[in-house]
């Protein structure tokens, strides 16, 4: 889940990529591609939900703080090229 204030731009998302394997994400302009790219990164931070990569796993909950080591962990196996 991400929100923007009441903008509730990702609902109820759950994707899994399988290693090795190359996924598309299309949709209209202001779906929420990029925020859930950021996302995954870490760009943004998650209202909510959980991100595993691998063995790791993050939780997000609301005020919830996510250490800076495990941002860096998971940034060193994820990059975003932005349009
Ligand atoms: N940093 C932000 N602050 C507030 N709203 C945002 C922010 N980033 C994206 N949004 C909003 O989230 C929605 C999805 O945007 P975005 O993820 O850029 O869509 P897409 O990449 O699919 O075009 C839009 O309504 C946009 O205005
Ligand atoms: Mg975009």
């Amino acid at each position: 889940e991400k929100r923007f204030g009441d903008n509730h731009v990702l609902r109820d998302i759950s994707l899994t990529m399988a290693e090795g394997t190359v996924t598309a994400l299309v949709g209209p302009s202001g779906g929420g591609k990029s925020t859930l790219l950021r996302c995954i990164n870490l760009l943004e931070t998650p209202t909510s939900g959980s991100i595993r990569l691998g063995e790791e796993k993050i939780d997000f909950a609301p005020g919830r703080k996510v250490g800076w080591p495990a941002i860096q962990k998971l940034r060193r196996q994820t990059g975003m090229v932005f349009q």
